[in-house]
């Protein structure tokens, strides 16, 4: 039976690949619900029938916009935040007021209205990690967020999980490691290196460059929260994670080579203030307990796939770039 699905934050990175996901594997109708801050593009949503997909501009913290909204759905999936942890330490007041008020608001709707919540979370919550050791996040790490962004998502995730309990609201939450794919604002680390060097631009590295990530591609992320939102448990989270770590050093020196330019052809610039060292996931909960596997084993392949998008779609990401690099010469970066 088809389901009606309101996603939050639709016209953004993440968000857009779930709504193109879920378009294209279920029989499925989505009404996104996005403001288009400076990081939704209507034109991520292009191309799909109006039968299958409606986009309402609107904020999650106005009640009276997610209400009707939130009463037709048979489930919200909740992308909808203020996303970059530079921009969190430039102005942490949006990020309280989308990632915190903005859940909030859509969880007391959901709870008037029975609707079935996903919250879609980071693997920041649980802070970092030390370089060359074993350790990875579970779903038992306790919660240590660094930066203002961070902070926020472990708050909206805690509002979740009280919601939950005390209201009896039927959500799941997933906390996913580092995406990368198509449509991501050239403000993020590998857009963002992308496009400088299709302008000629060197890539800044921050600080040494040993910052690791765990890279998944937005694709496999999506088809893990529909796995959730059809077989997880309520009131459970879930750590969803590819096993793709790599340090900042290592994906610059392959967009180099695959970019066809000398692999030592990048910058050291100024270090964020608070830079976590180190995210790794372990999701074998995900993986034993609903039998999800991701698709993306091969990150050189998707990397490459990734570049070929960027370079096919200059109009996409163009407007963007000029004022997002204004803001990073400001800090130094
Ligand atoms: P993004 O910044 O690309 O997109 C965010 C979207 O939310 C935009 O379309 C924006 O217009 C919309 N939005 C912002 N404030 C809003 C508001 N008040 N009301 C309605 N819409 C609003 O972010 P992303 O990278 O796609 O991240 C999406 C979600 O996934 C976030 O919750 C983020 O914390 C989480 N996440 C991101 C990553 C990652 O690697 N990018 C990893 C794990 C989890
Ligand atoms: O781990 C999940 C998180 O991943 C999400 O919750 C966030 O929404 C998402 O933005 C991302 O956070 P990061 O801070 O890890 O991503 P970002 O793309 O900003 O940076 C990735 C790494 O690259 C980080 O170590 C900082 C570094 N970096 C970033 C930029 C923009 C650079 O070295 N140079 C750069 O120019």
């Amino acid at each position: 039976m088809p389901r009606h699905l309101l996603v939050t934050g639709g016209a953004g990175f993440i968000g857009s690949n779930f709504v193109h996901h879920v378009l294209a594997q279920t029989d499925d109708t989505v009404t996104v619900l996005d403001s288009f801050t400076y990081a939704g593009n209507t034109s991520s949503l292009d191309g799909f029938p109006a039968n299958r997909l409606r986009i309402v501009k609107g904020d999650i913290a106005d009640a009276a916009t997610v209400d009707p909204l939130m009463a037709e759905a048979d489930a919200v999936v909740h992308y909808a935040a203020e996303s970059h942890n530079d921009n969190s330490l430039e102005d942490p007041s949006p990020f309280l007021q989308t990632n915190l008020i903005g859940t909030f608001t859509l969880l007391e709707a959901a709870r008037r209205h029975g609707t079935r919540f996903h919250h879609i979370s980071t693997d920041e919550v649980y802070g970092d990690l030390e370089l060359d050791v074993p350790d990875r996040f579970t779903e038992a790490t306790p919660y240590n967020p660094s930066s203002p962004y961070s902070a926020t998502k472990a708050g909206s995730d805690l509002l979740v999980r009280a919601w939950v309990r005390s209201f009896d609201v039927q959500a799941t939450i997933s906390n996913c490691s580092n995406n990368y794919g198509p449509r991501q604002h050239v403000e993020k680390f590998i857009p963002r290196q992308i496009t400088n060097l299709i302008d000629g631009i060197r890539p800044r590295l921050y600080g040494a460059g040993l910052n690791v990530r765990d890279w998944i591609h937005a694709d496999d992320h999506s088809s893990a929260v529909l796995t959730i939102l059809d077989r997880g448990t309520i009131g459970e989270t879930y750590l969803i994670g590819a096993d793709g770590e790599k340090n900042n050093k290592e994906v610059v020196e392959l967009l180099l080579r695959l970019m066809g330019l000398a692999e030592d052809d990048y910058e050291h610039v100024t270090d964020r203030p608070g830079h976590d060292l180190r995210y790794a996931i372990d999701s074998t909960r995900l993986r034993t307990e609903l039998g999800w596997e991701p698709s993306y084993d091969d990150f050189e392949a998707g990397l490459a796939a990734t570049i070929d998008w960027y370079r096919a779609h200059e109009a996409w990401w163009r407007p963007q770039k000029a004022a997002t690099e204004a803001k990073y010469a400001k800090s130094g970066q």
